[in-house]
């Protein structure tokens, strides 16, 4: 049973998939060969993404693989319901509506785990996070589970330190093909699109501070540089922090760089990284963005708590007037900016981290029984394959090792 069945919504996302389709050549060419194969045949595949597009297309790969797809999304606000509306059209399990509630949203990921899937593709550790806490049964059928976040990964190395992951799951998170560029080019673009999409302003001349310098930090920071921001980074990891400053970057505590920031963007992965404390030092004007998974980094309650009044300044812009009379601004709620304000990052770069997830079921369907109960690196061959299929579509090419070469690196 699909939530949205609307022939008016549908050709709009048909056109939508169509469009980024044309961008994802690797998975085009995976489409080709395991609807050919029938790969999936037999299987239930339960997927959580956010639902707009690009995952819409990897669905569609799924199902014309053979698999029967259940789908969720992964955030209220990034469900695109003329998408959703497209797949529904084509009679696959759809359980997601834009905006909706925190318990609709948490009993859609309850109705795509009741069709009992095989195989899961997760964003942020809810799916196997329901599965372990609600429905252990359905473990014992689940071949195994692939997760697309940083933020889902730190749930699931949590899970396996307790020892009580019960089925393998495949960090495609950690894989070459997902950070390198999905966390560092495709946050980096969309967060940037999300911004200016909910602002219209410009950002040459601002002063940009970053929360974090994990992977997707490196891509906002670099982004808002180019884009001719002053960046300032915070951070709590030293590595990191030296990283920034090595990179050019000011580096400072947030209760520094506060005063001095036009805009913070939190991309940390951890809870109320902007409190209370920083909303005082924050000077008259600051816009709040969060580029992380869970709307959890920018203590909104405490903000619509201490706030005298809040409105709607604008599409995904709410003013909030503080004690005194100064004026912060929060965007798209304080959930992932990329995706709520925006559609999320660029179809050449989500081309790379579906094939990847893609790959990463291929291998659970085929090789779960002789897998651990543990938290799984992507083999590195299906990395570099998918790194040569897409510098195949780009036309590049590149050089190989000569035998003699080869026996270098292997002597000492
Ligand atoms: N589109 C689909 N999934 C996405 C993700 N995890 N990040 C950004 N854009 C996306």
């Amino acid at each position: 049973m699909s939530i949205i069945k609307d022939p008016g919504l549908a050709p709009e996302g048909a056109r939508k998939i169509n469009w980024v389709k044309r961008h994802m050549p690797v998975l085009r060419k995976l489409e080709a060969e395991n609807s050919r194969e029938q790969s999936f045949e037999g299987l239930k595949v339960a997927i959580c993404l956010h639902l707009e597009a690009k995952t819409a297309y990897l669905a569609q790969v799924f199902a014309r693989s053979g698999a029967e797809v259940a789908i969720a999304g992964s955030n209220p606000l990034s469900t695109q319901d003329a998408v959703a509306a497209a797949l529904a059209e084509e009679g696959m399990n759809v359980f997601a509506v834009h905006g909706a509630t925190e318990k609709k949203f948490k009993e859609h990921l309850r109705q795509v785990l009741k069709t009992e899937p095989d195989l899961i593709v997760d964003d942020g550790g809810d799916l196997v996070s329901i599965i372990h806490q609600e429905m252990p049964g359905l473990s014992k059928k689940i071949m195994g589970s692939a997760e697309e976040t940083t933020t889902g990964l730190i749930r699931l190395r949590s899970m396996e330190k307790e020892g009580v992951l019960s089925f393998p799951a495949v960090a495609v998170n950690d894989a070459f093909c997902k950070h390198l560029f999905d966390n560092r080019h495709g946050t980096g673009q969309s967060v940037w699109d999300g911004i200016m999409r909910a602002t219209n302003l410009v950002i040459a001349g601002k002063t940009v501070v970053v929360a974090g310098f994990g992977w997707c930090g490196k891509g906002v920071a670099l982004r808002a540089r180019g884009l001719g921001a002053r960046v300032i980074v915070t951070e709590v990891d030293p590595v990191k922090a030296l990283e920034a400053v090595m990179e050019g970057y000011e580096v400072r505590p947030l209760k520094e760089a506060a005063p001095l920031a036009d805009l913070v963007i939190t991309v940390a992965g951890v809870n109320r990284v902007v409190n209370r404390e920083h909303y005082s030092y924050l000077k008259d004007g600051a816009m709040l963005a969060n580029a992380g998974h869970f709307d959890v980094e920018i203590d909104k309650k405490d903000l619509y708590h201490y706030a005298d009044s809040y409105t709607q300044a604008q599409p995904n812009v709410e003013e909030f007037i503080l004690p005194g009379g100064k004026t912060l601004y929060l965007l798209a709620e304080g959930r992932l900016v990329n995706l709520a304000a925006a559609d999320g990052h660029p179809a050449e770069i989500m081309d790379l981290s579906f094939a990847l997830q893609f790959m990463a079921l291929k291998y659970l369907k085929e090789k779960h029984k002789q897998l651990p109960f543990s938290l799984l690196s992507v083999p590195p061959e299906i990395d570099s394959e998918i790194a040569r299929l897409k510098l195949q579509e780009m036309g590049v090419s590149i050089d190989t090792l000569m035998e003699e070469q080869k026996k270098y690196m292997e002597s000492w």
